[in-house]
């Protein structure tokens, strides 16, 4: 059976959502930027001869419409067939597992696995409007179904209260991934997974609108909770709303091996869960044990493990439901999601790119990625670093 290997990735900067740097540039141009970049790094490659440009988008409504993978292959030159996936967050570690499955299945070699979510655009529209809510799902329904629907902040805020999360830990989770992307940002650590990209004035950008320096848990206590009266998550302990693309390229082993390509990365193995839509951000437990045992590995094992951080209220007692300490070295080395952002379709390929970066910059062999996911879901892929 052929090996499924990552040959390329790399990622648009992350911009602020409707005060950053991407507010003007459309999901489309921007993941068709991304795709072509990327593939760009593998001139081995005819990007004509791509099976599938799979691209994750957490709601593709609007300008994300239109089957907008298929768009995207078009504007980046492909011309090959396209689809548009959502898992919402994980939208395009989604599709980075549909190539991985593709691969093993011997139905095909070659697959693009981007993901874009610009939330400055929803303004023109998106796939989830309240009103087309099914109303047999609404909470107290009496066919006893759980609330599907239920707002991120708040199943965020169930989590805290649930695991007695303190607002004093999440605030001083928040601070170290915003300290830790400040320094590896000044590092220039994320320029070798960031892609510089054109916007429409003709500049370019290169690097994360997020971070934010003299960051303190001091400071974060003083913010506001923004989701319930007397709740415990702020702007601060929470990932913000974004604008960004990624894009990774998974082939078979063989082919790779044919045309002479070096592999970043072999995929090991997946997990993906659900759970009470309520507590969603618990989902990297269940998900990451699955991926683990199918791995035949133990968290010991792992030596880079990038949990998304959609609210520390969530990360702290993933982590420790995977048997990691949440302030352990290990975790999320170089920041998260809290300081970079999280543009839903683009988050998976973004934390692929961020943790294929880390194991090479660290010299570690086998990476974890893991995310919770709206609606009550965990998704996890294990990388083992071949580079
Ligand atoms: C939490 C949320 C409602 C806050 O929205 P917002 O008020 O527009 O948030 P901002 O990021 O603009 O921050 C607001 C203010 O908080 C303060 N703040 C935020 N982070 C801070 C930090 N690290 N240090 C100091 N102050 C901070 C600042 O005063 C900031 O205003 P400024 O940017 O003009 O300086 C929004 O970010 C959100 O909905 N996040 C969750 C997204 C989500 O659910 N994703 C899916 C997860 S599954």
């Amino acid at each position: 059976m052929p090996e499924a290997v990552i040959v390329a990735a790399g990622r648009s900067p992350i911009g602020r959502a409707f005060k950053g740097s991407l507010v003007n540039v459309r999901p489309d141009d921007l993941a068709a930027q991304v795709v072509s970049r990327v593939l760009d790094r593998v001139p081995q490659l005819d990007r004509t001869q791509v099976d599938d440009l799979m691209l994750g988008c957490g709601l593709p409504g609007g300008e994300q419409g239109f089957n907008m993978g298929r768009v995207v292959s078009l504007l980046a030159g492909l011309d090959v067939p396209g689809t548009t996936i959502t898992r919402y967050c994980s939208s395009s570690l989604q599709t980075t597992r549909m190539a991985f499955h593709a691969i093993k299945a011997g139905e095909g070699d070659l697959f693009v696995s981007a993901g874009v979510e610009c939330v400055s655009r929803f303004a023109n529209g998106t796939s989830d409007m309240p009103q087309c809510q099914n109303p047999r799902l609404q909470p107290g329904n009496p066919e006893g179904y759980p609330d599907v629907y239920i707002a991120m902040g708040q199943t965020a805020e169930n989590v805290a209260d649930r695991e007695e999360i303190s607002r004093e830990e999440m605030d001083r989770f928040a601070a170290r991934s915003q300290n830790r992307a400040v320094q590896s940002q000044n590092d220039g650590f994320f320029d070798r997974e960031i892609i510089p990209v054109e916007l429409p004035d003709g500049s370019r950008l290169g690097r994360d609108d997020g971070p934010r320096p003299g960051t303190t848990a001091e400071v974060l206590g003083t913010l506001k909770p923004v989701f319930r009266e007397n709740g415990r998550v702020t702007a601060g302990n929470a990932c913000p709303l974004n604008d960004g693309a990624a894009a990774v390229v998974v082939m078979s082993d063989v082919r790779a091996r044919e045309l002479g390509i070096k592999p970043l990365a072999r995929i090991v193995s997946t997990g993906l869960s659900a759970l009470a839509p309520e507590i969603m951000g618990l989902g990297p437990i269940e998900a990451s044990r699955q991926a683990l045992q199918r791995a035949g590995m133990s968290i010991d094992d792992i030596g880079v493990v990038e949990i998304n951080e959609a609210f520390a209220a969530q990360v702290i007692p993933s982590a420790r439901g995977i048997g990691l300490d949440a302030f352990d070295d290990r975790l999320n080395p170089f920041g998260g999601s809290i300081a970079l952002g999280h543009p839903f379709g683009m988050t998976g390929a973004r934390i692929t790119c961020t943790l294929l970066n880390g194991l090479r910059t660290l010299d570690r062999n086998i990476g974890l990625e893991t995310m919770c996911v709206g609606g009550g879901m965990g998704m996890a892929m294990i990388l083992e670093r071949l580079d």
